[in-house]
């Protein structure tokens, strides 16, 4: 959450600053902020809202200078103002910070800072750092000394960047939250992700855990100590090419990210069935050895391994469990080295999946990712990883990750009981979504977001993996139309839910050819309570008032029944007049506990 950006060359930093954090919203936007050093006082400028407004506020009076960094903000201590929104400074406002990250004893260090004369602007966790900077050059240490003495000083999670007046330079560093740095011919980028500074350049430097550099037009130089002494080193690391192509994280001509993403399915899909079925392969021996199978995810990702929970049973006959990674703690403790922990998590920095994985090494058992960031932090954790095969996913819902995810769980799965690739359900469910995401179809599911925009609470319904469904697609409509929904188990609902059926009530019903009777009976039962019966399968209810078709596609069903789901509510946050990219309160990559 947040996202950091900062630039150092011999351009204007200000626009390529404000560039990059446009790149960076879906880590936070609640407010933002930049801070600009041109050889005189740094110049801050921060205000509540997004880059766009950012900039037209800022155009007349951008700060002149080559060296600045930069912020986009998701509010984790203290409320969304000004005062809060990053960078924050020193006293005499000489430095000049921006944070990702949780300092856990900020609290303590800002009664020490305060006792020693510093004064504080702002609610944040992330302050303290500017003044223990500022506190250390006081007493005497050299700049570099104090950036390497936060090391001692800070616990908890941090991304730094920071700016002193006059140096003409950068200091980063990271320990549990993510930065990297994108290198130019003269110039550097840190970031908190690659897509900041692509269109830029492809070259990128990825920083370990307490590493420390200085960025300058000149160089990058490591920050190292030698006695109590900080010396700069050269021996950096040297940058990667990364093979994302630029378009792959703009928009396009889409109006939002979420539906080029829901529209890219078709795409993803195709490609994860050329690149997957052989590192499946090379993954099956491990799950056939390991005596206990264990799923970890968040969110969207929590469902997927409710999908291959239910996978596992119902095709490979195997036990395996799922569970939400910020509830795994004691679970854990019942692994050991023949357990197999399988991470779920688009971004790869999930805080709650990195613990809960950490947790399962100290315990000895092996683990697996599938992730869509290859470098990623779950991805350096675990002993293999299975790509997703998506490309980048920049709205804060995830759609293409998703059905990724199911895709490969599909293939695992299957792989467990036959020497065949698997990928027969997968091409079913690649025609399916075409016809899906067709204009006419995506017609069809706007005309029926119409109904569900009154007052009353949207309930969806399924059994087995339409159940997986379900939850998935009332975590959409929730979070990115604002609406009240929530998923009820089919089989369930006469132990208790019906209680809540009325007059009207929106019930979606998710199928296929063999729980259709049930759902019949099950739909019936709602509708003679006055439920509005919508269903989504192969063919419709009797009892149906509104009807969408998805076909079949055995065990890959579920890939092609939550599209016209993420479908609906795209269009229900339109005609809600609400940013289906940006829901309220939410970020897309959660990196704080
Ligand atoms: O990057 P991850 O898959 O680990 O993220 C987990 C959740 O934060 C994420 O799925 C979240 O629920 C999304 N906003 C759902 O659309």
């Amino acid at each position: 959450m947040c996202g950091i950006a900062g630039y150092v060359g011999l351009r204007p930093a200000a626009p390529i600053i404000l560039e990059c954090l446009k790149r960076l919203e879906y880590r936070g936007y609640d407010s933002c902020g930049l801070a600009v050093e041109s050889g005189g006082p740094l110049v801050v400028r921060k205000t509540v809202g997004s880059i766009d407004h950012f900039q037209e506020e800022i155009a007349a009076l951008a700060p002149q200078g080559t060296t600045g960094i930069g912020h986009t903000r998701w509010a984790t201590h203290g409320k969304v103002d000004e005062r809060n929104a990053h960078p924050h400074v020193s006293c005499d406002g000489s430095i000049a910070i921006v944070h990702n990250g949780v300092i856990e004893n900020a609290d303590r260090l800002r009664v020490e800072l305060t006792q020693r004369g510093h004064r504080f602007t702002s609610d944040t966790d992330s302050e303290v750092v500017a003044h223990l900077l500022e506190e250390d050059v006081r007493q005497g240490r050299s700049f570099d000394r104090a950036f390497l003495a936060l090391q001692e000083s800070l616990l908890g999670t941090y991304a730094i960047l920071a700016v002193r007046a006059g140096s003409g330079e950068i200091l980063v560093t990271r320990k549990g939250s993510p930065l990297v740095i994108g290198v130019g011919p003269t110039e550097y980028f840190p970031a908190s992700d690659i897509p900041s500074f692509l269109p830029i350049t492809p070259r990128v430097v990825y920083l370990g855990e307490d590493e420390c550099f200085a960025l300058a037009p000149s160089g990058m130089r490591r920050l190292v100590l030698d006695g109590d002494r900080a010396v700069r080193r050269g021996d950096v690391p040297k940058p990667d090419s990364v093979s994302l192509a630029p378009d792959s994280i703009s928009k396009g001509n889409f109006e939002h990210f979420m539906i080029k993403e829901i529209l890219e399915q078709t795409g993803t899909l195709e490609r994860l069935i050329g690149g997957a079925p052989g590192v499946v392969r090379e993954i099956v021996p491990l799950l056939r050895r390991a005596h206990e199978l264990v799923f970890v995810g968040a969110g969207t990702s929590y469902h997927a391994c409710l999908f291959g929970q239910y996978l596992l049973a119902a095709v490979a006959r195997r036990h395996s469990d799922a569970y939400v990674s910020s509830d795994f703690e004691h679970h854990a403790e019942l692994l050991g080295p023949d357990s197999l922990v399988i991470a779920l998590s688009q971004s790869g920095e999930t805080r709650d999946t990195l613990e809960a994985l950490r947790l399962a090494k100290d315990r000895g058992a092996r683990t697996i990712a599938l992730t869509n960031v290859e470098l990623s932090s779950i991805a350096r954790l675990t002993d293999h990883v299975i790509p997703l095969f998506s490309g980048p996913e920049l709205a804060v819902a995830a759609t293409k990750s998703y059905t990724a995810q199911l895709a490969i769980l599909a293939l695992l799965g299957q792989s467990l009981v036959s020497d065949e690739d698997g990928v027969r359900p997968l091409w079913q469910a690649r025609d399916a979504l075409f016809n899906l995401t067709s204009e006419a179809a995506r017609h069809h599911t706007r005309e029926l977001g119409r109904e569900l925009l009154g007052p009353q609470p949207v309930f969806l319904t399924g059994r087995g993996r339409h159940y997986v469904t379900a939850l998935e697609a009332a975590l959409k409509l929730k979070e990115v139309a604002g609406l009240k929904a929530e998923a009820l188990h089919g089989g369930e609902m006469k132990h208790g839910t019906l209680a809540l059926i009325e007059n009207g009530t929106p019930a979606i019903h998710f199928y296929d050819d063999q729980d259709f009777t049930r759902t019949e009976i099950a739909a019936s039962e709602l509708r003679s309570r006055g439920a509005r019966i919508f269903s989504v399968g192969p063919r419709p209810l009797a009892s149906s008032d509104h009807h969408i078709r998805v076909d079949d596609a055995g065990i890959a069903t579920p890939i092609v029944q939550v599209i016209p789901m993420q479908i609906l509510a795209y269009e229900l946050a339109k005609l809600k007049s609400m940013d289906p990219d940006r829901p309220r309160n939410l970020a897309k990559s959660v990196t704080v506990p």
